[in-house]
């Protein structure tokens, strides 16, 4: 099925990711149901009234088809779910025999370039890992991020600890997969540095003001018959670099003797790093408060911080992304703010709605187009 970009299909996802093209979509982001055993609604006075959703699952809410053919057509992923009934019960079974019939065919309409990320919570995280396993393959799990979206007060210890995080699965389909680390490089804020980094770059050079680390210059191991073995400013040790390298850094002037015989360093000022490299753990976008201006009220809403550094990292402009959860659309305007292509699909009527109403609010007038029929081949 041919779909236009900036479309929102109004509908249940399976059909519609049953009609789009194998190997055509390079970024899938979902944010499912959780298996939180919860129903989610829009405050009464929100943008988003009216919307919400039931996230508990029984086997009557599957239609008998697709159960069949899980169990028929993949019995090793239906084995994996089996299993999961016997330390869980039947609502995992059917909330993860919701998840893999969609998921296989998020697997096939992905480009082999392309990446997915789940995202979901301790509700159910464990158990789709092995789901996505067996569909991706175990040696295209990426990432396990853990994204903490919130810390919760003092004096909530009652029962145990809090639980404030939740879990983004990352996969690609093969191992050649778009990735661009700039997007996980994290400027310094230099009006506001983190204790770590003022530690590191605890000098101030006195001429210019400008922040400054002096790191060692010396080898792990000292071996005096290597070739990077010689002296300089009277000192004698196994260095990181050859010597060329480092008397072209003399000159420059960034190798530094504080006092003659010391070991000299290299001159590393703050300014000229690219930044922070994140790691799995992502602790620096707050989810949105009641007060947060993009906040629109809708149950679930995510930051589009998020889908933001979601795209940038697994995407390059001009990509198709989709949402098949899309909710009141993050993902789309995430996208859309990127230049990237999008897709989203929304079970409620109010996702056009929300996607249109929270563009305007960025300034971006496009034509959306809403898609409530059924695609047929
Ligand atoms: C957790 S919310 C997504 C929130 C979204 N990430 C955002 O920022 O607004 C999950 C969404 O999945 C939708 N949904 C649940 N089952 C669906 C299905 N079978 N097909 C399409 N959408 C579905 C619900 O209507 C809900 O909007």
């Amino acid at each position: 099925m041919n779909v236009e970009n900036r479309t929102i299909f109004e509908n249940d996802n399976l059909q519609v990711l049953r009609d789009l093209d194998t190997d055509t979509i390079d970024l899938i982001y979902l944010d499912p149901p959780f298996n939180s055993n919860r129903t989610f609604e829009a405050p009464v006075s929100s943008e988003a009234a009216g919307t919400g959703f039931k996230d508990s699952w029984t086997l009557d809410d599957l239609d008998n088809a697709s159960h069949g053919e899980l169990a028929e057509k993949q019995p090793q992923l239906y084995h994996t779910i089996s299993a999961a009934e016997f330390s869980h019960g039947k609502a995992m079974k059917a909330y993860l025999i919701m998840m893999s019939i969609r998921m296989l065919e998020m697997h096939r309409i992905l480009k082999p370039t392309g990446t997915l990320y789940l995202h979901c919570d301790d509700n159910a995280s464990h158990y789709l890992k092995m789901v996505m396993d067996s569909i991706f393959g175990k040696d295209n799990f990426r990432n396990e991020i853990i994204w903490q979206r919130a810390v919760t007060s003092k004096g909530n210890l009652k029962k145990g600890l809090a639980r404030d995080s939740d879990v983004i699965f990352r996969y690609s389909k093969t191992n050649t997969f778009v990735w661009n680390p700039k997007a996980v490089t994290i400027p310094y804020d230099m009006a506001n540095l983190d204790e770590k980094t003022k530690k590191q770059y605890a000098y101030v050079e006195p001429d210019t003001g400008r922040l400054v680390s002096y790191t060692s210059l010396t080898a792990q191991t000292q071996d005096p018959d290597s070739h990077l073995t010689y002296e300089i400013m009277g000192v004698t040790r196994t260095w990181r670099w050859a010597e060329a390298r480092m008397h072209k850094e003399i000159k420059a002037g960034r190798i530094v003797q504080i006092r003659p015989g010391n070991v000299p360093r290299y001159k590393r000022y703050l300014d000229e790093q690219k930044g922070r490299t994140l790691n799995n753990i992502w602790t620096d976008i707050p989810n949105l408060t009641a007060k947060n201006k993009e906040r629109i009220g809708y149950p679930t809403q995510k930051p589009l911080a998020l889908l933001e550094r979601i795209i940038r990292a697994s995407s390059n402009p001009n990509d198709m992304v989709l949402d098949p959860f899309c909710g009141c659309a993050t993902t789309c305007v995430a996208a859309e703010r990127l230049q990237r292509q999008w897709i989203g699909i929304d079970l409620s009527p109010k996702s056009f709605e929300l996607v249109q109403r929270r563009l305007e609010q960025h300034g971006i007038i496009k034509q959306i187009h809403h898609r409530t029929d059924i695609p047929s081949p």
